[in-house]
């Protein structure tokens, strides 16, 4: 049996002001579909059943009333007491889908991606399954079309297990200089950031490079305390985590990973550019949501949904007004909104 696994604890910083530490992205509707990004991800993976969600303690009441509203039941909506990142979220994952089945395939999934074709994600996710009952850990791999260096890089090898391809190297978040060769060289894939394996080839394989961090997320859902229809993990337990992704824990060092292609039209939306990038646009290249009239200008992507915004003679800008702020940004510097978050933080 699959249980899938969402991972829900991202802050989203780079898509302020509209994504909060309070409320980030995952539980915004940023594309305008009318469901959020967790909705999104929910009902994409309801064909494998009822999903568990991983997310910060703060956030129970936002993941359980997204997913009520769309019918779904979570198998559980697991608390994590402090952001410990993705090696601590997935093998708390795994420790729990074990409980449930010994032989249980754990496929998980950011909360905050975008799947254009759901029948080839199901059909790709069906051909993950047969490689994982062979030991084997499964990263989703999508074609690359520029340098970008926030993902992980897959080195194909001509080795197939099935429908996957041995991985021969995975390289997370390359520099940019390291990142064009890959491109150049072209059999390297992005890691999407869904992975598929066995509970238990999981946590042998994480046992191997985190040993405290298996014990440490065991220990720390033995103490796990039920609450309504949450399980908070044990707080002093969790806390000893070490905070490192599953991309440097294991995926690098690992060599029994392979890879699945998805050919699915996957986005990772990072940012305010890649929402633009994604979103139907007018005649004149501008994505506008919201109460928004633009005259003579190109390329824009304006978001404003409490009040009338209006813009004459601008390209390429992003726009996005809220309640309470007003951001206004060069589109080729959308990742530097990062940046202005920092600064309000420490204002604060
Ligand atoms: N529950 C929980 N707890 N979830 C977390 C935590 C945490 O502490 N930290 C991150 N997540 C969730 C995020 O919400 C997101 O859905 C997912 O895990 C991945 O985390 P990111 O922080 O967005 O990772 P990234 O984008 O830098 O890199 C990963 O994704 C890329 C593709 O989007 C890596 O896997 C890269 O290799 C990959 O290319
Ligand atoms: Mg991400």
């Amino acid at each position: 049996s699959i249980i899938p696994v969402i991972l829900s604890g991202g802050a989203g910083t780079r898509l302020w002001p509209m994504s909060r530490k309070h409320y980030p992205k995952q539980f915004i509707d940023l594309t305008g579909s009318g469901k959020t990004m967790l909705q999104m991800s929910a009902l994409r993976t309801q064909a494998f059943g009822a999903p568990i969600v991983v997310c910060s303690e703060e956030h129970r009441f936002i993941v359980a009333e997204q997913l009520t509203s769309i019918g779904i039941t979570p198998a559980a909506i697991i608390l994590e007491p402090v952001a410990k990142n993705t090696a601590a979220a997935i093998a708390i994952a795994a420790h729990f889908a074990k409980n449930v089945a010994d032989d249980a395939i754990i496929a998980v999934f950011p909360a905050d991606h975008l799947v254009s074709d759901e029948t080839a994600f199901v059909s790709a996710l069906k051909d993950g399954v047969e490689v994982c009952a062979q030991g084997k850990l499964v990263t989703f791999g999508v074609r690359p079309d520029k340098p970008e260096t926030g993902y992980g890089y897959i080195n194909l090898d001509e080795q197939k297990v099935g429908e996957s391809h041995v991985v021969k190297q995975f390289v997370e978040k390359p520099e940019y200089q390291v990142a064009c060769e890959y491109i150049k060289a072209g059999h390297y894939l992005w890691n999407s950031g869904m992975f598929m394996f066995s509970a238990n080839t999981l946590l042998h394989e994480l046992k191997l490079t985190e040993p405290e961090l298996v014990e440490n997320c065991q220990n720390a859902l033995l103490q796990a305390k039920q609450d309504l229809d949450f399980i908070r993990l044990n707080k002093t337990e969790f806390s000893k985590c070490k905070n490192i992704s599953i991309d440097y824990a294991l995926m690098e060092k690992s060599d029994n990973v392979v890879s699945i292609a998805l050919n699915v039209g996957w986005s990772d939306i990072g940012s305010w550019e890649s929402i633009w990038q994604e979103s139907p646009k007018d005649a004149h290249q501008n994505v506008l949501i919201g109460d928004v009239l633009a005259c003579q200008s190109t390329g824009c992507f304006i978001h404003s949904k409490e009040k009338l915004t209006a813009v004459v003679g601008i390209d390429d800008l992003l726009v996005v007004d809220t309640d309470d702020s007003l951001l206004i940004i060069d589109k080729k510097q959308s990742q530097e909104v990062k940046t202005i978050v920092a600064q309000l933080e420490q204002q604060s």
